[in-house]
Formats: C-alpha cells, structure tokens, sequence
C-alpha cells in the first residue's frame, strides 16, 4: 500500500471516539496522541479532556447591524454575527452595553 503520510481519523461525536486510519477494526478506539483542542460541544468536557475557557467583553461601539466590505470575496458582511457554537458564544449584554465571546474547548497535553 502506498504510504503518502497521510494519517486519517474519525471522529464518532456521539460516543466521543476516534478511529485512527491505521489501526485494526478490532482495535480499542482512541484519541490519537498529541496535545490539540476542539471547540466543545454543549454538555462539556470528558476524560482524557479537560475545559479551556477564554473570554472577551468590550464596549458596544459597532452597532449590531454596521457592515463592513470584505475585498476578498467582494460581499458585503455584518460585523457582529451572534450565535452559539457548542458551549461558545457570542452575545450582547444590553445592560452593560458590551459584546461578549467566549469560547470553550476541550483540551489534552498528549
Ligand atoms: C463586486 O461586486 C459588485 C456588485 O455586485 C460588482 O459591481 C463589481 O463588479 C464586483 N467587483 C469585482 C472586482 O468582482
């Protein structure tokens, strides 16, 4: 078989398991070695992962609807996308009048 470097995996969200491309069928499934993140899912964190949290606030100065133009694609995009993302957002505290993201990953050392 010609070998041309290329390592795959599969990635089954729901049960949490990784298939490596060069192990058995038969084989235990898991996460290949390495020190990497991957944005969380809602519901968190499991073992051998741990949770990173990082979080921005700053003051409404863009309104909610301002555009900018992007010169690479040559469209016409909002600057503020709110949304949800697993466990990571990004919303508007009309209280506070900021912006607030935040993002969450689920983390490894090896
Ligand atoms: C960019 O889009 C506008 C409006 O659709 C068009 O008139 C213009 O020719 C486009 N420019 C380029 C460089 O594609």
């Amino acid at each position: 078989m010609l070998n041309v470097g290329v390592k795959l995996f599969v990635l089954l969200f729901s049960s949490g398991l990784v298939r490596t491309g060069d192990s058995d069928d038969s084989a235990v499934p898991q996460w290949p070695p390495g020190a990497y993140c991957l944005l969380a899912a809602e519901g968190g964190c499991f073992e051998p992962f741990y949770t990173s949290t990082i979080q921005l606030a700053v003051p409404k100065v863009i309104q909610p609807g301002d555009t900018y133009h992007d010169d690479d694609k040559n469209t016409t995009e909002r600057f503020i996308k709110y949304g949800k993302v697993g466990d990571s957002l990004l919303k508007i505290h009309d209280f506070d009048q900021v912006y607030r993201l935040k993002i969450v990953a689920c983390c490894k050392n090896q």
